[in-house]
């Protein structure tokens, strides 16, 4: 018997195979947004980067929100501003979406946590999901809609092809692509390698875990990627309170909000900085979420200070400029 948060129910799973051989997305600039939470602030933000990207003559943008742009927004008015906005765009259904479009008493929050997350924090989770069920009780057009997104596409940048999924290749919850999991730059281990031949593509960009990164993976001896961005709307690193969205461009990140990347066969695929941090949402958030309500306990710290992450642990790279 397992714990509702805990496991990864059946209809999580994702077939990495799929991919292969399908083209969902061609633009010269995708921003990967993974895990607003909510975060309208976040959002506003991630709009404003994109529009001052036209402003300076580069390509716009083609925006994909891949999951969990739901949590924090359990009032009828942030839940209905953030649907109507995301779903003007490419979205996929993260866990949260998953769970939002056909509930399942047994999956909790559907984050489906790993051993080092504790019990306390996976019963908020259970407890932050059902307000925001009642939120999508009362907004069925949106929750008709978020439960008819796909899991799973592939962008085309510049002849790069990217993955573009929420947890990992296998499961929407998976914790594959964490970068607790991840082998020693320059390793390759063989279940992502395996990943990465089956759905045929030379980036996988992520999200779900929380906590962004950067890797490399040599494979079959053409260099492959994986970007996982963290979070949107919530701080990534700590003492810093910028979301991250994932970037892949054939032209260079905006110098003024990249924080780290890399090329692959000429693309750029970068971790941009989105700064949402307001007064006004603050006060939304204690409001939404008083002291003691679950989402206040789990992550009023993280959002003010950021997770115990540094440029370092997210830059795993084997070589060039390791970012200050
Ligand atoms: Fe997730």
């Amino acid at each position: 018997m397992s714990t509702p948060g805990r496991h990864c129910p059946l209809h999580y799973r994702t077939d990495p195979a799929a991919l292969a051989g399908r083209t969902d997305v061609v633009a010269e600039t995708v921003y990967v947004i993974g895990g607003m939470y909510g975060n309208t602030a976040a959002l506003d933000a991630v709009l404003r980067l994109a529009a001052a990207e036209e402003e300076q003559g580069r390509p716009a943008p083609t925006l994909v929100f891949n999951g969990d742009f739901n949590w924090f927004n359990v009032d009828d008015q942030t839940f209905d501003r953030i649907n109507t906005e995301v779903l003007r765009h490419v979205a996929l259904q993260g866990n949260v979406e998953a769970e939002l479009g056909s509930p399942d008493g047994e999956a909790g929050c559907g984050c489906a946590y790993p051993e080092w997350v504790d019990d306390a924090t996976v019963a908020r989770s259970n407890a932050i999901m059902q307000r925001l069920q009642g939120a999508a009780t009362r907004a069925p057009g949106h929750a008709e809609a978020v439960s008819r997104l796909p899991r799973q596409i592939v962008a085309d940048v510049g002849g790069v092809r990217t993955g573009i999924i929420h947890g990992d290749p296998e499961s929407l919850a998976g914790w594959g692509l964490a970068v607790e999991n991840m082998p020693a730059p320059g390793e390759t281990p063989a279940v992502i390698a395996d990943w990465f031949r089956r759905a045929q593509v030379d980036v996988f960009a992520c999200s779900h875990t929380c906590l962004p990164f950067i890797q490399r993976f040599p494979v079959d001896g053409r260099a492959r990627m994986v970007i996982n961005n963290g979070s949107a709307g919530m701080p990534n690193f700590r003492g810093d309170r910028r979301g991250v969205v994932t970037r892949i461009g054939s032209t260079p990140c905006p110098e003024e909000n990249r924080l780290y990347g890399a090329e692959l066969n000429g693309v750029f695929c970068d971790a941009m900085a989105v700064p949402w941090a307001s007064e006004a949402w603050d006060a939304w958030f204690r409001r939404t979420w008083p002291s003691g309500s679950p989402a206040a306990a789990s992550y009023a710290d993280r959002l003010q200070h950021g997770p115990m992450h540094g440029f370092r642990d997210a830059w795993r790279i084997d070589s060039g400029d390791v970012p200050a």
